[in-house]
């Protein structure tokens, strides 16, 4: 029997691309989009069984009647994502609670939803950010929910044990659709290996942690070393 993966916001980007290298392994992947067009669009696209489904996380009590028909679940990833970026002066309540709703509420709830679907080794990999330790200005209602990643993870690996829980921090990544277009990213002066991380680095980091089965509790930087300087 093939694992199934279920990535929540697998519809684009960084998403898309853990989608797709799950489904070259082999797994069934479950790919999930506010839209259920585009949702069904990523499933076509990708390279082995896989179908998509509509979840918006800022609606988190839809989240169990959305997973009524998934039967069991070996890898969680969650990269999903409400843009955000806005200065406290600037503060859109609405805004700020569907962010905080999708990024936070809807990762716990996600995890209290399908645990017991959980196989024996599944594990969940959550997604923050940079903005998590280098707040800019713009970035206040992005840090707050992405700093709470670093706390669902320690307890999420303590009360869904002995299944693990890990996140991944990406730095600026420079092919994703959100900065593919934009040269001479400010933070390239700021990264000691003189570029942008990629897409595929990203995976990779997804990967380890999906697979180490020694890995629990931990979040992974994957920033070029920015955070250095
Ligand atoms: N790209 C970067 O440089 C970067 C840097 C640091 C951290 N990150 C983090 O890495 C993750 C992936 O980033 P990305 O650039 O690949 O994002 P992206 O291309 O914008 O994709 C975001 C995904 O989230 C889904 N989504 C948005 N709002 C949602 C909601 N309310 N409910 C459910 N799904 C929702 C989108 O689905 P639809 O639009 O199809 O509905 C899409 O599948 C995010 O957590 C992001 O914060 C990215």
């Amino acid at each position: 029997m093939s694992a199934t993966s279920v990535v929540v916001g697998g519809s684009s980007g960084i998403g898309l691309a853990i989608a797709r290298r799950r489904t070259e392994r082999g797994d069934h992947v479950v790919v999930t989009s506010r839209s259920a067009e585009r949702a069904a669009t990523a499933a076509a696209e990708l390279p082995g069984p896989a179908h998509g489904i509509a979840l918006d996380l800022t609606a988190p009590s839809s989240i169990a009647e959305v997973f009524a028909g998934t039967e069991r679940v070996d890898n969680l990833v969650v990269t999903a994502t409400e843009r955000s970026g806005t200065t406290v002066a600037e503060l859109d309540t609405d805004a700020a609670l569907r962010a905080v709703n999708s990024k936070v509420v809807g990762s716990l709830e996600l995890a209290r939803v399908l645990h017991p679907r959980f196989s024996p080794h599944a594990s969940v990999v959550l997604f923050g950010g940079v903005a998590k330790d280098r707040p800019t200005p713009e970035s206040t209602v992005a840090t707050v929910p992405t700093q709470a990643v670093s706390g669902m993870v320690a307890t999420l690996a303590v009360q869904l044990a002995p299944h693990r829980v890990n996140a991944v921090h990406p730095g600026v990544v420079g092919d994703s659709p959100r900065w593919a277009d934009v040269t001479d990213h400010p933070s390239i002066a700021r990264t000691p290996i003189g570029r942008l991380v990629t897409v595929a680095e990203v995976v990779d980091a997804t990967e380890f942690l999906l697979t180490n089965t020694g890995v629990n509790g931990q979040d992974l930087h994957v920033d070029g070393g920015t955070l250095l300087i």
